[in-house]
């Protein structure tokens, strides 16, 4: 049976490096498996659970987005680009779900307290913040999805969604589907920042955006976090936790060249300018080709637009099927149609 594999972003910001190496061109190459059936979501309305004020900020995002997986080569003929805002189903399934659990327990979802701790909502967390993993459980279970991947910070989602799953088919009927997470592993799951202060993210500022131009983008290098006691090209420099080696393990493919550099670099006798120019080119060699179909595709929005009106149209297909048999299970279809 072909994998129904859905995942999505929250249209906060542009993409950057880290999505890119962590998660996006996963997608792409499981996007060209014949055995994979993939929807992307861009998930606006739960962007909105935290931006309810700030409207525009989500909803001017979702282009952003939507250009940022089409030059990564997301193919919206092999997979099905949606907008979460567009499926009502998606609401209309979260309402179902909402009553197979319980306040305790969206309470200890780790990721939930560790949000509201860090967005310092206290007893003031909005309740569509509050409930956003049933309704994540609602995107997942809609298409009936088998495999989500995902950071390793949003496994407390997926288990939440097998709960419900179990649930719902133990008490109505076999309709949905558990859902297994795909988590990247090491390095490439969470992308420090240029800083090397923690995992990228727009918050901290300490992103390469896939829309930067290669001025900021060389920029950005030079200004990374190297070793501060490597003061002196002739002194021995740690390679461990320092932000160029870091990305050259992950965007490099000269595993030889970069492994001569790092001894290079721990006798001494290596400078960061050097090595900060070959990260560059690396740079330079994989983000180019995803800059120049970037900015093609940006002088057509419309035609972006779309692409992701055509994709939710499907979308919402699979959903109405999806909550036609929930409502039917839960015996409250009462129209024939
Ligand atoms: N919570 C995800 C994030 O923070 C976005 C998301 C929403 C998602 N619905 C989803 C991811 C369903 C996977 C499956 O980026």
């Amino acid at each position: 049976m072909k994998n129904i594999i859905l995942t999505g972003d929250r249209p906060t910001g542009k993409l950057h490096v880290g999505h890119y190496v962590g998660s996006l061109r996963n997608r792409v190459a499981m996007q060209n498996d014949d055995n994979n059936q993939m929807y992307i979501m861009v998930a606006d309305m739960q962007a909105l659970t935290d931006n309810a004020h700030n409207p525009v900020k989500v909803s001017s995002n979702v282009l952003e987005v939507a250009l940022d997986y089409l030059a990564c080569g997301l193919d919206p003929v092999k997979s099905t680009l949606f907008i979460q805002s567009q499926i009502p189903e998606l609401s209309e399934l979260t309402m179902y779900y909402m009553n197979l659990v319980t306040v305790a327990r969206v309470r200890r979802n780790p990721t939930v307290k560790a949000e509201i701790d860090q967005k310092n909502f206290g007893q003031s967390v909005p309740t569509g913040f509050f409930v956003y993993p049933i309704s994540q459980a609602a995107d997942i279970t809609a298409f009936k999805a088998n495999l989500v991947p995902v950071g390793e910070d949003q496994k407390p989602m997926l288990e939440q969604t097998r709960e419900i799953v179990r649930d719902f088919n133990s008490t109505y009927a076999e309709v949905l589907v558990e859902p297994e997470a795909v988590v990247p592993k090491g390095a490439i799951g969470r992308l420090p920042g240029i800083d090397g202060k923690g995992k990228m993210s727009k918050s901290l500022g300490n992103g390469i955006y896939l829309a930067d131009s290669m001025d900021v983008v060389k920029q950005k290098v030079m200004q990374m976090y190297t070793d501060p006691q490597h003061i002196h090209v002739e002194d021995p420099g740690q390679v461990e936790g320092n932000m160029v080696f870091t990305y050259l393990d992950v965007f490099g493919k000269d595993t030889a060249k970069i492994a001569e550099l790092k001894d290079h670099y721990r006798q001494g006798g290596l400078g960061d300018v050097k090595i900060k120019r070959y990260l560059i080119d690396v740079l330079d060699a994989e983000l180019t080709p995803i800059r120049t179909r970037r900015e093609e595709l940006a002088k057509d929005p419309a035609g972006v637009m779309q692409i992701l009106q055509a994709g939710s149209q499907k979308a919402e297909a699979v959903a109405a099927n999806t909550l036609a048999e929930v409502k039917k299970a839960m015996g409250i279809q009462y129209f024939k149609d």
